[in-house]
């Protein structure tokens, strides 16, 4: 009977892996624990995001993605010739908007895979929902985080607080977002060959 076939929701319908010509995201799982906290565990990567702990071993990396079972984030890990390269993900919390986050380890920094990945995670964040803006923070020190941005189409707003763990305190962050029309034109202009 038709009424007894559970119809699955848009998002568990989408493929939950996404291929860019050189990278694959996909959700991370227990045995990528090892390497999360291998590539993770490096001090110029914590003190750019707000909750990555450091040190980080791989008991923190284990924990966090068995946490993601209950978690309103959508992760994937980032892997580059099969192996994983860093973390990117959508946070979507009760209140509040949908805000992209990621990080690379150091070795991978500076061949455009941040922007890659970025990419392929917006235009599926866009693809897969009705929601309209998504947004992003950078600290003020970071201008790789904020060309990755700027590079994906997302428009400065302003500076903000935030608080990051591993300094114990807040510092200053560029805040960002990002239209769903902004992102329609700078994939239209990309198609058309012009950027
Ligand atoms: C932010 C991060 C993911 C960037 O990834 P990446 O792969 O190195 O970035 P890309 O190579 O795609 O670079 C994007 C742009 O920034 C530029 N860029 C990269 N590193 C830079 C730096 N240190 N200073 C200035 N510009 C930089 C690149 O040249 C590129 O611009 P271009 O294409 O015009 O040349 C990576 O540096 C990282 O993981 N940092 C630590 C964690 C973090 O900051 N996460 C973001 C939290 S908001």
């Amino acid at each position: 009977m038709l009424q007894d076939i559970t119809t699955p929701t848009l998002r568990e319908a989408r493929p939950c892996v996404l291929e860019t010509p050189r990278l694959t995201l996909r959700p991370p799982v227990l045995a990528d624990a090892a390497a999360i906290a291998r590539i993770a565990n490096d001090r110029r990567i914590a003190e750019n995001t707000r909750r990555l702990p450091h040190p980080y071993s791989e008991v923190d990396a284990a924990r966090f993605v068995r946490s993601l079972e209950q978690s309103a984030e959508t992760v994937f890990l980032i892997a580059h010739l099969d192996a994983p390269i860093g973390m990117i993900s959508i946070n979507r919390p009760a209140s509040g908007r949908a805000e992209l986050g990621y990080w690379l380890g150091v070795d991978s920094w500076g061949r455009g895979f941040g922007t890659e990945a970025a990419r392929a995670v917006i235009d599926d964040f866009f693809g897969g929902s009705e929601d309209n803006l998504l947004i992003g923070h950078a600290r003020v020190s970071n201008p790789a985080s904020r060309n990755v941005l700027e590079k994906c189409g997302f428009q400065w707003t302003g500076v903000e607080l935030h608080r990051f763990e591993v300094i114990g305190s807040s510092a200053p962050v560029d805040a960002f977002r990002l239209t769903r029309g902004a992102w329609s034109s700078l994939k239209a202009r990309a198609n058309t060959g012009r950027r």
